[in-house]
């Protein structure tokens, strides 16, 4: 598929931010088609989480425009962008350790009605019997891999077109990335489009379709995965110089 003639959901342009007079990162033009799985790799600092940040509201523009579906998003409120579409999946999971599964998943649909809400829950559910199974039980108790589970679980609440996912292979065991990739690639196909960061460069450039690399707050590559794993600079910066 050639994803230059889909239709682009998210599109972000000449965007520059930072705090104070430190710049996160600077000029930055990133697409999203319908359906697409784009990753966005890059170092510690490289502005990524800013960038995210940045779309979802919490941290505002100094230049430049963010369009969802067509529409100028960037001078919304954080609550209004989720209620747009666009679901966000913190560094570091960023669950409520200290209240149960189904309360973490309740926050998810804030705006939502309660009956649509419910019957979501248990749609969610059914993708993560893990969940199900320990609904009762405080989501501190659960291991890394099945907190990430539920923060991604927690995003689909807001029944999202976009999900932004950061770094979701942090501090996770090979086998558990794995599995949460696996279900990354799940969500891609029932239909809805990730833009994710990673520092795991081999990971995010194995199941996305398109990737961007940052390096301190700039773009400087872009590109097919297929093409960027074969990239020598690629590999020589993020990929360990393996092939
Ligand atoms: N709250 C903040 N106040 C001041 N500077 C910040 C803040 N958050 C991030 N920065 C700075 O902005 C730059 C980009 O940071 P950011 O967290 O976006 O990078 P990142 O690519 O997500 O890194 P990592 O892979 O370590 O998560 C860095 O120089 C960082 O020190
Ligand atoms: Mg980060």
């Amino acid at each position: 598929m050639e994803p230059r003639n889909k239709q682009q959901l998210l599109n972000v342009e000449e965007l520059t931010t930072g705090y104070a007079e430190i710049v996160a990162f600077r000029e930055v033009n990133i697409s999203v088609q319908h359906g697409e799985m784009v990753a966005i790799i890059g170092a510690n600092g490289a502005g990524k989480t800013s960038l995210l940040r940045t779309i979802t509201g919490v941290l505002r523009p100094k230049k430049g425009k963010i369009k969802f579906d067509g529409r100028e998003i960037h001078n919304l409120p954080a609550y209004q962008i989720v209620q747009m579409g666009i679901s966000w999946v913190q560094e570091g999971r960023a669950i409520f350790k200290r209240v149960t599964i189904e309360e973490n998943l309740k926050v998810g649909a804030y705006h939502r009605d309660k009956k649509g809400m419910l019957s979501d829950m248990e749609i969610t559910f059914e993708r993560f019997p893990i969940l199900k199974n320990r609904r009762s039980q405080l989501a501190g108790t659960l291991s890394g891999g099945e907190q990430q589970m539920l923060a991604i679980a927690r995003a689909l609440m807001s029944r999202p077109r976009l999900i932004l996912l950061d770094e979701p292979s942090l501090g996770l065991a090979p086998l558990i990335v794995q599995d949460i990739y696996g279900i990354v690639s799940d969500l891609q196909s029932d239909g809805i489009t990730i833009l994710l960061v990673e520092q795991n460069a081999s990971i995010a450039l194995k199941t996305a379709d398109r990737a961007y690399v940052m390096e301190t707050g700039r773009i400087v590559m872009e590109g097919m995965t297929r093409d960027l794993m074969t990239d020598p600079r690629v590999q020589e910066a993020y990929l360990g110089g393996q092939r």
